[in-house]
């Protein structure tokens, strides 16, 4: 995929409008070499604004709803909705649920609750358009319990060779479930293992 190392700005319209096309056919799954760099570097830029081609720097859209980022985000990092299918979301959101939130009260006025939940469930894994998004919406998502987006099987197959002293036995992580302690770009809904710094350890290689 080496086509995707040229920033957009360098290169005429016309082989913008090619590449773009070539970009909207090729497969982004599981393939390491779609993100680089040098387009992260591009990315960071903020030149977000040139269609299908920056497209692929974010793995799911970032949060666009204020309510929830402020009554999902105080305790933790407010989770992309396209990181849980829409049916873990509607379990996560019943209000007996939010009452006893992995262990916290999260309950929410029944307004805000229903509010929080529709946006919840209109941008589900399921429903992306965004190869890395669907991913989380496949297989279950944790059983008996409350969903995980850290119990899919595609964080896990992700996560597996971390060892736990960078995770729970890292002061400054916890757990899996603060990506962005390790995750530079997780707020803007960017995963890729590029931009990866695990406190403590620095950059990812594997
Ligand atoms: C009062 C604090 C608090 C609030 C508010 C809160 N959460 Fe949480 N949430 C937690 C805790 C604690 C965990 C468990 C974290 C862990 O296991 O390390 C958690 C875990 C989660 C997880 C599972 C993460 C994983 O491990 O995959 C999801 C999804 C989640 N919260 C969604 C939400 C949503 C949606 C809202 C808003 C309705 C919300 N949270 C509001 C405290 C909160
Ligand atoms: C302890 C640090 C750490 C935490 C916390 C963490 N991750 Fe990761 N994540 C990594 C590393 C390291 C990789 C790359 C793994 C590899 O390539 O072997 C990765 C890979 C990924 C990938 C695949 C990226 C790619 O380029 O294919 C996704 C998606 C992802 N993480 C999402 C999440 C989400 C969502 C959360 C929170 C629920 C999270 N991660 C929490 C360290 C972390």
């Amino acid at each position: 995929m080496g086509i995707h190392t040229q920033p957009a700005r360098l290169l005429p319209g016309s082989l913008i409008a090619a590449l773009l096309a070539l970009g909207a056919a090729g497969p982004a799954l599981g393939d390491d070499d779609d993100h680089n760099d040098e387009y992260d570097d591009y990315h960071e830029h903020g030149e977000r604004h040139v269609g299908r081609w920056v497209e692929p720097g974010e793995d799911v859209r970032p949060v666009s709803n204020a309510a929830y980022a402020e009554e999902c985000g105080a305790c933790h990092m407010a989770y992309q909705p396209g990181l849980l299918p829409g049916a873990a979301w509607q379990r996560i959101m019943a209000p007996d649920a939010l009452m006893d939130h992995y262990g916290d009260d999260a309950s929410l006025s029944d307004d805000v609750r229903r509010e929080l939940a529709g946006y919840l469930t209109t941008h589900g894994a399921e429903l992306s358009r965004k190869s890395r998004a669907r991913a989380f919406g496949v297989g279950d998502s944790g059983s008996g319990t409350l969903p995980r987006i850290t119990a899919t099987r595609y964080f896990r197959n992700e996560h597996h060779e971390i060892p736990s002293r960078m995770v729970e036995g890292n002061p400054d992580v916890g757990s899996f479930s603060n990506c962005n302690a390790c995750h530079q770009g997780a707020g803007d809904g960017v995963y890729n293992e590029h931009r990866v710094r695990i406190p403590g350890y620095g950059r990812w290689d594997d």
